[in-house]
């Protein structure tokens, strides 16, 4: 026996109406926004996310599925969008086009965390980048995407979760301030911590564990460090969210696990999927185009987790509608029957008349008890009869009333039943 990968999860047709009505949405409201779709490879050079994400951060340090190819070349499967847009952005001399560039994309993301429920190995995203312009008005619209496309999926009482963690010129200071007051408590911390308070000592912040945990209320807030600009940034972009009455509240617990992030960072949460719950998270780097070579470009996106959207839509009893079906089926009796039968669908299906056919030497009963299970609303039987006269007997499947059609007017009569 063969199991799907542990962390992975088949798409089976009866989850697809979910799918089908989640990303169908997710293409609609990045159309009203102008956001242009973007396919990046699923494998990218390691040092790229190594670059981007940032050593130290658990994606970077645990996380990816890297791999050597048979050139011998260092390759991981995507544990995130962001790095290879911009990588593309760069490659592609997207700094020419009219800026802000606005991107989407949607697609598998591998990480190797420990699975349990919303939080899976392989995982898709609805991803968002807006690439070159400061202005906080980018950053309310690319958070509109996110409010938007939720609102329009069914969610109701939506509130972001909202921190700057600001930038190279006020972060050292803000970072100091974590260090030494963390620092003082250093016989309190275990190991992991330890580590953090070393490398990145933000990441305390959202520690799991209870030590650090039990330390949060006297910690120092971003909000107290920002600089100047990244102060006003974020106050303007407060007054948009007030304006449009997108509710927010300030989190200073907020820093995200990826290192790129400068200024506004927010998630959206979702109640029920379990722990840390983050539908959508993201947030600003002004800093990761110039990092990773390209030309300086300011930059702001969001990922959000379509299983978690999902689950958290099930959750909701939020139901997508159904995925259409074949109405019509043709069933053959007898041999005779069966070429007559199989150039019969081919001509409903000609028309954009979408038809099942009967297979196998079953009785009418049998072929009529499967239509009804697959929901057909007419079966053409084809019997010795009917093809002697150049007719099928259509049976509606709801009144079980049966009529001879002639096979030349089928597709018409058809048409007329099946808007
Ligand atoms: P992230 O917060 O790591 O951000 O992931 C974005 C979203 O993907 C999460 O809010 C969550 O819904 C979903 N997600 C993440 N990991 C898993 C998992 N293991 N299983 C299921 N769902 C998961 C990023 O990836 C950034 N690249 C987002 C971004 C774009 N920032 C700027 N631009």
């Amino acid at each position: 026996m063969f199991y799907a990968p542990r962390g992975t999860q088949d798409i089976l047709p009866a989850d697809r109406p979910y799918w089908r009505y989640v990303t169908e949405q997710m293409h609609a409201v990045a159309a009203l926004f102008g956001l242009q779709q973007i396919d990046t490879p699923i494998f990218e050079e390691a040092a790229l996310f190594v670059r981007g994400v940032g050593e130290g951060t658990d994606i970077v340090d645990k996380e990816m599925y890297t791999f050597q190819d048979k050139g011998g070349n260092e390759l991981t499967l995507r544990p995130e969008f962001t790095a290879g847009v911009m990588r593309a952005y760069i490659e592609h001399g997207m700094h020419v086009l009219p800026q802000p560039v606005k991107l989407y994309s949607i697609g598998p993301i591998f990480r190797y965390e420990r699975p349990q429920a919303g939080r899976y190995r392989q995982h898709h995203q609805f991803n968002v980048e807006m690439l070159g312009e400061l202005d906080p008005a980018v950053d309310l619209e690319v958070m509109s995407v996110a409010w938007t496309l939720l609102t329009r999926l069914g969610y109701r009482g939506l509130s972001f979760q909202l921190n700057s963690t600001g930038c190279p010129v006020c972060r050292p200071a803000y970072r100091q301030a974590l260090i030494e007051y963390f620092g003082a408590y250093r016989n309190r911390l275990n190991e992991v911590d330890l580590r953090r308070l070393a490398i990145n000592p933000l990441r305390l912040l959202d520690s799991k564990e209870e030590a650090a945990q039990a330390l949060l209320d006297g910690a120092p807030h971003s909000s107290d460090y920002l600089c100047d600009e990244c102060a006003a940034h974020l106050a303007t972009l407060r007054s948009y969210l007030d304006a449009l009455e997108m509710p927010h509240t300030i989190n200073f617990r907020l820093v995200r696990g990826l290192d790129y992030y400068t200024k506004t960072v927010f998630e959206v949460w979702a109640e029920g999927i379990g722990a840390q719950a983050a539908v959508c998270g993201g947030g600003r780097y002004d800093k990761l185009i110039e990092m990773l070579g390209g030309p300086p470009t300011p930059g702001i996106g969001f990922g959000m987790g379509i299983e978690r959207v999902i689950l958290s839509l099930k959750q909701q009893g939020i139901q997508p509608p159904p995925l259409p079906a074949p109405r019509v089926q043709v069933s053959p009796l007898g041999e005779a029957a069966r070429v007559p039968a199989l150039q019969l669908v081919r001509r409903l299906r000609n028309a954009g008349i979408a038809a099942l056919l009967a297979f196998g030497n079953r009785s009418l009963k049998a072929q009529l008890k499967a239509a009804d299970r697959a929901g057909i609303a007419y079966t053409l039987i084809l019997g010795e009869q009917e093809l002697a006269a150049g007719a099928v007997l259509a049976r509606d499947m709801v009144s079980h009333a049966q009529e001879a059609v002639a096979l030349e007017g089928i597709v018409e009569w058809l048409r007329r039943r099946l808007t």
